[in-house]
C-alpha cells in the first residue's frame, strides 16, 4: 500500500500548494491513502468546515489536527458530523470528535489513523503513550487493519522519537507534526515502523514557521506584541512523507521525504 502524509497546511499559500498538487499526486503516485494535517489551514489558526471539505475534495482521506484544533469554534460542531476529521485522542473524555478512526482506503484496505498530542512544552493533556497504546491494542496491525498511521503532534524531538520507538513494530508510520520544519531523519525503525520526527509544513518557508517574519522577530527582540500573526503568502513548499507498506504485515518497507515547490530543495519518492 502507498501512503502519503502531508504536514501542517499554513494559510492560503499552504492551501494553494496542496490543492494544486494533491489531485495529480494521488493519480501519478497511485496513492492508496492520503492524510493531511490541517490545524493551521484557516489563516494559520484552526480549520473551518469549508476548508476541511476543500482538502478532502482534493484527495485527502483524512484530516488531522493539533493544538490549534479549536481555534475556529465551528470545528467543535462540524467535527461531530465529519468522521474524516480527527483531533488528538488524548484530549479529556467528553471532548468533541474522535482521535482515531478506521478508514477504507482505495482498493478496500483498512487504515487506522490516529492523532495524538505531546505534553512537553504543550497543553497538559492525558498521557499520549497510554492513549496510543490502547488504540493499537484495540485494532492491531495485520489482524485488525492493513495499515496504521499516527500523527504525533508534539514540540520536542525527544518525545516524538520516544513515541516512534514505543510504536515500533505495531504501526506502519509514526510521523511528527507541529514544528513545521521537516527533519532529515526519515527511517525505518528496527521493528518495521516508518518514522520521521517532523513532516514539515505546507507553507511559505520565507517566514518564521509559516508566519510573516516581522511580528515574530519583533516579539523575540522587543518582547512586545505589535499585531497579530499572519501567514506568509509567498510560494509554499508542500512537505510530507511517502510510505510503502508490506501487504501481509502492514509494516513499512520504504519511507521517503516529500518536498515540492517553494524554497526548499525538492524531494520525491523513487517509486519503482
Ligand atoms: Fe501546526
Ligand atoms: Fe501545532
Amino acid at each position: 500500500m502507498r501512503l502519503l502524509f502531508i504536514g501542517d497546511i499554513v494559510g492560503r499559500a499552504g492551501r494553494a500548494v496542496l490543492l494544486d498538487n494533491l489531485p495529480k499526486l494521488r493519480d501519478a503516485w497511485s496513492l492508496d491513502c492520503v492524510i493531511v494535517n490541517g490545524e493551521n489551514a484557516a489563516g494559520g489558526f484552526g480549520l473551518t468546515e469549508a476548508l476541511c471539505n476543500d482538502i478532502l475534495d482534493a484527495g485527502a482521506d483524512c484530516v488531522t489536527l493539533g493544538n490549534h484544533a479549536w481555534d475556529q469554534k465551528e470545528a467543535l460542531v462540524f467535527i461531530e458530523r465529519q468522521d474524516r476529521l480527527l483531533r488528538p485522542l488524548n484530549y479529556p473524555p467528553g471532548t468533541a470528535g474522535r482521535g482515531a478512526y478506521l478508514y477504507e482506503a482505495r482498493g478496500g484496505a483498512r487504515v487506522l489513523v490516529m492523532n495524538a498530542m505531546g505534553r512537553i512544552f504543550m497543553d497538559p493533556l492525558d498521557d499520549p503513550f497510554a492513549g496510543v497504546d490502547r488504540a493499537l491494542t484495540d485494532c492491531p496491525l495485520g489482524s485488525g487493519c492493513d495499515a496504521i498511521v499516527l500523527d504525533f503532534h508534539a514540540e520536542t524531538t525527544s518525545e516524538k522519537m520516544a513515541m516512534g520507538h514505543f510504536c515500533d513494530g505495531r504501526a506502519s508510520l509514526v510521523i511528527g507534526t507541529h514544528t513545521h520544519v521537516p527533519t532529515a531523519d526519515a527511517q525505518l525503525l528496527p521493528g518495521g515502523t516508518a518514522y520521521q520526527t517532523d513532516a514539515g509544513m505546507c507553507g511559505d518557508f520565507d517566514s518564521v514557521i509559516g508566519m510573516s517574519k516581522a511580528e515574530p522577530i519583533q516579539r523575540f527582540t522587543r518582547r512586545i506584541s505589535q499585531g497579530r500573526f499572519a501567514p506568509a503568502e509567498g510560494p509554499a513548499t508542500l512537505c510530507g512523507v511517502a510510505v510503502e507498506t508490506v501487504d501481509r504485515t502492514g509494516l513499512a518497507k520504504m519511507i521517503a521525504p516529500v518536498r515540492l515547490g517553494g524554497r526548499l530543495n525538492e524531494a520525491k519518492p523513487a517509486w519503482p
